[in-house]
């Protein structure tokens, strides 16, 4: 996976341009009418959507991938970066919010249910989580090889998992689920490119 991530971001840059996703301006409007002032971003990338939340909250994001780092230093200098795996706790404060976009739909099961975990412990109770990922009504969705329930290699070399609603909802289960829904996301490349996506969020509440 990390390969996979290093060698788009060595290639293409600002993979998916400078401009943050319309969730992350969402989230950072919920997690201000909450009265939150730290933001984990796990899997940050590039800092392209952490830039938002550093404008306005103590940040953190975690990234596996040197060359998203070294990208990220420059993009968003105000957001601490941690180099790591978002499936295991990297920092020793607990943070009020994570923001978590387009990172779940990954992996397979049991990562994914690590990426939660993981995200939980590092946040206080009563916090808030925001998390997208693709939804089986993507185009994508059961194109390739199957992996697991839910789960396809779309492209040769990589896969993601496709939520149902209820799928989606049975991961955040033991959080409390304030609000899930779907929306189309249109990327743009650098290089002119243009990708669409229908994703899947859910903004949930730790409650212990
Ligand atoms: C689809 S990109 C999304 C990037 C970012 N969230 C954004 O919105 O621009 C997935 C990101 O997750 C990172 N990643 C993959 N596995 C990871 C892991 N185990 N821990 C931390 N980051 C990871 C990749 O390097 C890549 O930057």
């Amino acid at each position: 996976m990390s390969q996979y991530w290093s060698g788009r971001f060595a290639r293409e840059g600002m993979i998916w341009g400078r401009e943050p996703s319309p969730s992350a301006e969402w989230a950072k409007k919920k997690f201000q009418e909450a009265g939150l002032s730290s933001v984990l971003v796990p899997g940050a990338g590039y800092g392209r959507n952490s830039k938002v939340f550093s404008a306005a909250f103590t940040t953190y994001g975690i990234e596996l991938s040197t060359e998203a780092l070294e990208l990220a230093a420059a993009w968003d200098p105000d957001t601490i970066f941690i180099a790591g795996s978002a499936l295991e706790p990297q920092l020793n404060t607990q943070i009020d919010a994570v923001y978590c976009y387009d990172v779940l739909h990954l992996f397979l099961e049991e990562e994914r249910k690590q990426l939660i975990a993981a995200s939980l412990a590092q946040l206080r109770t009563g916090g808030l989580l925001y998390f997208t990922s693709f939804s089986d009504e993507d185009r994508n969705n059961g194109c390739g090889r199957r992996l697991e329930q839910g789960t396809y290699e779309y492209k040769p070399g990589k896969y993601a998992h496709f939520f149902t609603e209820a799928d989606l909802r049975s991961h955040f289960s033991g959080t409390e689920i304030l609000q899930t829904g779907s929306f189309p996301e249109k990327l743009e490349s650098e290089q002119g490119g243009i990708h669409e996506y229908i994703l899947r969020y859910i903004v949930a509440r730790k409650i212990n």
